[in-house]
């Protein structure tokens, strides 16, 4: 997968060279680059933003750098076309569902937007040229896109095949079957006087499968009820409807 990254801050998105996207990024599985959005503007402040239309506070990012960035990151004559993701709290909400979305396109493109957001005319132009897609990472107000490309990135990055060593750990983990992940324990088996469930213990994978499930459902209904009022009926057995 081919990911670019536009920002004003380059330096803010340093952690993609580390760890498992690091590794990836040097096996080839993914072809990563951030580019300043700086390095389109012609000004000697380089200057990227402006008062907005309209008045109120804050800044808003100028139309000119980002329509030239674009044009030369994003050929008229070539063929590819990537999917443009456009950070902003007023965007969609990002789940583990559009991850497993953006998993499946080959190349995706980031505008991180800073202060009061990107002139809209940038968003709108675009979207004759490629698909996009404002996203927010959850509600509340960054400074800017950066963290939430960092979290999207890495969400991605990680269903991609060959990234994760164990691609098992994909199935069973939060969110993925509309629940939260159970509890877990590694040895020793006793530790400041609290045990390990010894059903962990019993190598009796049926036993530990439902209680894992039952886990779950418990804590799925004590920290996200909604994820719980939204599960399928027919995604419930007896037991879970007895717990
Ligand atoms: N920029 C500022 N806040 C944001 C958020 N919550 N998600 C994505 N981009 C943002």
């Amino acid at each position: 997968m081919r990911i670019d990254v536009v920002t004003v801050f380059p330096e803010y998105l340093a952690p993609l060279d580390l760890s498992l996207i690091g590794r990836a990024r040097e096996r080839g599985l993914l072809d990563l680059n951030v580019h300043d959005l700086r390095r389109w503007t012609h000004d000697v402040h380089h200057s990227v933003d402006g008062a907005p239309a309209g008045g109120g506070a804050g800044m808003v990012m100028k139309p000119q750098p980002w329509g030239e960035c674009l044009d030369e990151l994003v050929p008229e004559d070539g063929e590819a076309r990537p999917r443009l993701l456009v950070t902003s709290p007023a965007g969609r909400p990002f789940t583990q569902a559009l991850a497993r979305e953006l998993a499946a396109e080959p190349w995706l493109m980031f505008a991180c937007g800073r202060y009061e957001g990107i002139d809209q005319r940038v968003v709108d132009h675009a979207a004759e040229r490629m698909e996009v897609t404002e996203v927010s990472i959850g509600d509340y107000v960054l400074f800017g896109g950066e963290v939430a490309v960092l979290a999207i990135v890495e969400a991605v990055s990680r269903l991609l095949p060959g990234v994760l060593g164990n691609a098992a750990s994909l199935d069973d983990e939060s969110h993925n079957a509309g629940l939260l992940e159970a509890p877990a324990y590694t040895r020793p088996a006793e530790w400041r006087g609290r045990e390990v469930p010894p059903v962990l213990l019993s190598g009796d994978h049926g036993k530990v499968d439902r209680w894992r499930r039952d886990q779950a459902l418990l804590r799925t209904a004590r920290a996200r009820p909604d994820l719980l009022a939204r599960l399928e009926a027919g995604s419930l057995d007896q037991r879970d409807r007895r717990l």
